[in-house]
């Protein structure tokens, strides 16, 4: 049994990953507890990974801690504690703790407040929620920028675990490098505790890249492609109503046979040529597909146009290309559809499938060989 924790939960991408590398290994994962504030997040969530305590709540209020100094230098001044001690309890086994905190403040597509977001510091209720309950391992994701961070907050990290007996591994994982019709790149700061079952530290993702590492990623239209049906419900093939610009450069696209917009084509602030190249483009058919974020539906937003219809990609090819299986639930109940908005913003900020497994084998591997 593989008990783990998701924190900034989502709809539970990343359970999916581990999830898979659980079965891998011949072993069940239970979902003990998952954290998120988005309520219709986290009731899709408990859809589909039967989470036993689904808390609405932020990950911050969960623990009793106060860090003092950044980077080498940063401590936590008391134990972290949970405060909630039903929580703690049903938190006293936990094989991993799972984490995507938001990465809106790391990215470098948001300009306007990069790196001094104060969501950054989200990031370090992870360390503290792990060492409270003494979690066996932590996974924790996030955009490859993360490590420029003001707060410095993967260095912090680093410190606040390994004064608690956590030996780490951090680096970036591509989701292409294993084969995957997606060139995602995550930032994974993996720790585990050296008393726990296996008495080692992590896999070193250096080796995770080279176990998983595959020669040719599969392409866009292996993944969202044939003639299956991708979905049944009707809320994952819906499109949006583009504007007749929009409209316009999708048809120039095909009309001309290109993948990319020509400048002059391009809304005037893009027309330099310096920026953006991506926006508006198709997506070649026989390549991996972009990183799907949560823009996929709008052409400006990314190169989302699909390879060989006029219009953006749906929730169902995203939900694909982010390797959500096809029979996963999107729906946060019976009567609830989810909207557009909802979806995009689910599906694209999730942990592709194939990260989180590469994650889940780092962190988990000394447990899986003893
Ligand atoms: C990058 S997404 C997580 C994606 C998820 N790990 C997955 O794989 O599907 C970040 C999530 O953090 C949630 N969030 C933002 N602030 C939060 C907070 N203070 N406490 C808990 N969740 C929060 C958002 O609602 C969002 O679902």
């Amino acid at each position: 049994m593989v008990r783990v924790a998701d924190l900034f939960c989502g709809i539970g991408g990343f359970l999916v990953g581990s999830g898979q590398l659980a079965t891998d290994a011949g072993a069940e994962q239970r979902c003990e507890l998952a954290v998120d504030i988005d309520a219709d997040a986290l009731a899709v969530h408990q859809r589909n990974h039967a989470t036993r305590r689904a808390v609405e709540a932020s990950v911050t209020s969960l623990v009793d801690y106060r860090i003092r100094g950044t980077g080498a230098e940063a401590e936590f001044v008391y134990p972290p504690e949970m405060i909630d001690d039903e929580l703690a309890a049903a938190c006293e086994e936990i094989d991993l703790v799972a984490a995507g905190p938001p990465c809106q403040g790391h990215s470098n597509l948001n300009n306007r407040s990069r790196r001094n977001d104060r969501r950054n510091l989200l990031y370090l209720a992870v360390p503290a929620f792990a060492v409270a309950c003494r979690a066996r391992s932590v996974a924790i994701e996030n955009v490859t920028s993360v490590v420029h961070d003001g707060a410095d907050v993967v260095a912090t990290t680093k410190a606040l675990l390994g004064a608690y007996g956590y030996s780490i591994t951090e680096g970036v994982l591509a989701a292409d490098e294993m084969g995957w019709p997606q060139t995602r790149r995550r930032h994974f700061l993996i720790a585990r505790r050296l008393d726990a079952p296996g008495g080692s530290g992590p896999l070193p993702l250096t080796e995770v890249r080279e176990l998983l590492a595959q020669d040719r990623p599969r392409s866009v239209v292996w993944a969202i492609g044939g003639t299956q049906a991708l979905s049944h419900d009707p809320a994952m093939h819906d499109l949006p109503e583009y504007t007749e610009a929009n409209r316009g450069r999708m048809a120039w696209l095909f009309d001309n046979e290109e993948h990319d917009l020509a400048l002059a084509e391009r809304p005037e602030c893009h027309q330099d040529g310096t920026s953006y190249g991506a926006v508006y483009g198709r997506m070649y058919g026989d390549r991996p597909a972009p990183t799907i974020t949560t823009g996929f539906m709008t052409p400006g937003r990314g190169r989302f146009v699909h390879p060989t219809e006029r219009r953006t990609l749906t929730a169902a090819e995203a939900a694909r290309l982010q390797g959500f299986p096809d029979g996963y639930v999107f729906q946060p109940g019976l009567d609830k559809r989810p909207t557009r908005a909802q979806l995009t913003k689910w599906i694209g900020d999730a942990v592709t499938a194939p990260l989180g497994y590469a994650a889940t084998l780092s962190a988990l591997a000394p447990a899986l060989v003893s």
